[in-house]
């Protein structure tokens, strides 16, 4: 196991671990969220945990199932106890970037619909300021999808279309496309995020401003720190 994987699985299963018997959750997506159904896993084993969740991605949803944890559609609930998912990039403030996995439109949605979001990161994550490594992923309609990305661009950024290994586009879970945006930094976020939504044809972009709630960093040490 590398050693972000042993930070992002010791964040993850302390994650887990503050779950409890009839919580319904938001099902985070990436690797180390899976991490955090794993340990879900043990927990109904071992302890005959019982839970249910809204999965934030088709990966998710399918990871889920392998693991025998019962899934809710958004449709069946009103709010979910807790959703627990991984980022990007985290800053001082818990402004996020999320989407590295194409899955953010779905995980901003379950997240709002949670009393808490509860993130789980290994310790690289955690950046000074927002956007100078990462690219900020937008999500956009296929339809004028250029026009979109020309506007985008005017928001200060270098975007790029997502593309899968035989280099066609990346078709999101909800059938769009992703721009993946590189700005030298994102000093104010939540005036980027505003931004880039209200242009035409953007479903939503990958900042989670305001949105965290505790954040659990796994060092490669597997040691863990929490930011309540
Ligand atoms: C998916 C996400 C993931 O949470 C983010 O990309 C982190 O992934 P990983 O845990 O694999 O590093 O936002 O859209």
């Amino acid at each position: 196991m590398s050693s972000a994987d042993v930070g992002k699985r010791a964040a993850a299963r302390m994650a887990a671990d503050f779950v409890q018997s009839g919580m319904r959750l938001g099902l985070g997506s990436g690797s180390t969220f899976l991490f955090v159904l794993e340990r879900l896993a043990e927990r109904i084993r071992d302890e005959q945990l019982e839970i249910a969740g809204v999965p934030t991605s088709k990966g998710t949803a399918e990871a889920a199932r392998k693991f025998g944890i019962p899934l809710l559609s958004m449709t069946e609930i009103e709010h979910l106890d807790l959703a627990i998912d991984g980022a990007d990039e985290v800053d001082p403030n818990k402004n996020m970037i999320k989407g590295g996995g194409a899955a953010h439109v779905r995980e901003k949605i379950v997240a709002a619909a949670a009393k808490e979001l509860l993130v789980v990161i290994d310790e690289s994550k955690m950046v000074e300021v927002l956007g100078r490594a990462f690219l900020l992923p937008v999500e956009i309609l296929r339809f004028g999808w250029r026009q979109a990305a020309r506007a985008i661009e005017t928001t200060g950024c270098v975007p790029q279309l997502r593309a899968v290994a035989s280099g066609e586009p990346l078709i999101t879970d909800n059938g769009n496309y992703i721009l993946d945006c590189k700005y030298d930094e994102i000093p104010d976020p939540a005036r980027l995020h505003d931004l880039l939504n209200s242009l035409p044809g953007v479903l939503d972009n990958g900042l989670f401003v305001g949105m965290a709630g505790r954040v659990i960093i796994g060092e490669r040490s597997g040691k863990v720190r929490l930011i309540p």
